[in-house]
C-alpha cells in the first residue's frame, strides 16, 4: 500500500511519515527530497531562479512518475495537493491522509525552519501567521478532499497507525 500523507507546511508530514514507516515497516519517500536529488539543488535556489509555476509541473511530474516502492508512506509537499489533479492522482493511486493543524500551531512549528521554505522566508512574524491562514483556507478545500484526516495535535505513529489498520 502507498500512503500519501498532505498538509500545511510544518504539520509533520516528514517527521511523522519517518515514524509512521518504521513502525508499518514501509519505507519512506521525501517528495521534495526526490524533487532536490533529481534538480541537483534546493528547491528554494529551484523557486527562485525558475518560478513557483515551473516548480509545481516538476511537483506534478516527480509525483505522477516516482517509482515507489509497493509498501511506502509517502511525505508530499504542502503545496502538491493543490495543483492539477494531483490529489486526485494520489486517491486514485494510495491512501491519502491529511494531517490537519491550526495555523497558530502551524506558525510557532515553523518559526524555525523557515529559511528552506521559498513562501515563509521573506515574511516577519506577523505577516506569517497573516499567510499562513490565508492559505490554510485557500487550501482546505483540496487538503479535505483526502480519504482520510487525522488531527496533527499530539498525533502520534502508533495513533496513525492504528487508525489506518483499523481501516483494512
Ligand atoms: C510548499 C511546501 C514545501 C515545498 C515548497 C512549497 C508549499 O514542502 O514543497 O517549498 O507550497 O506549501 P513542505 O510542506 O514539506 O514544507
Amino acid at each position: 500500500m502507498r500512503i500519501f500523507l498532505i498538509g500545511f507546511m510544518g504539520c509533520g508530514k516528514s517527521t511523522m511519515g519517518k515514524k509512521l514507516a518504521v513502525k508499518l515497516g514501509y519505507e519512506f519517500i521525501d517528495l521534495d527530497h526526490q524533487i532536490e536529488l533529481s534538480i541537483g539543488t534546493t528547491i528554494a535556489e529551484y523557486f527562485s531562479v525558475h518560478g513557483e509555476a515551473a516548480f509545481r509541473k516538476l511537483e506534478s511530474e516527480t509525483l505522477k512518475t516516482f517509482d515507489y516502492p509497493a509498501n511506502s508512506v509517502i511525505a508530499t509537499g504542502g503545496g502538491a495537493p493543490c495543483f492539477f489533479d494531483n490529489i486526485e492522482w494520489m486517491n486514485a493511486s494510495g491512501l491519502s491522509i491529511y494531517i490537519e493543524m491550526p495555523a497558530a500551531a502551524l506558525a510557532k512549528r515553523l518559526e524555525s525552519g523557515k529559511e528552506k521554505r521559498p513562501l515563509l522566508r521573506d515574511l516577519n512574524e506577523a505577516e506569517m501567521i497573516e499567510f499562513i491562514e490565508k492559505k490554510l483556507n485557500e487550501r482546505e478545500v483540496f487538503y479535505k478532499r483526502a480519504l482520510l484526516t487525522v488531527n496533527g495535535i499530539n498525533l502520534t505513529a502508533d495513533a496513525m497507525r492504528a487508525i489506518i489498520l483499523s481501516r483494512q
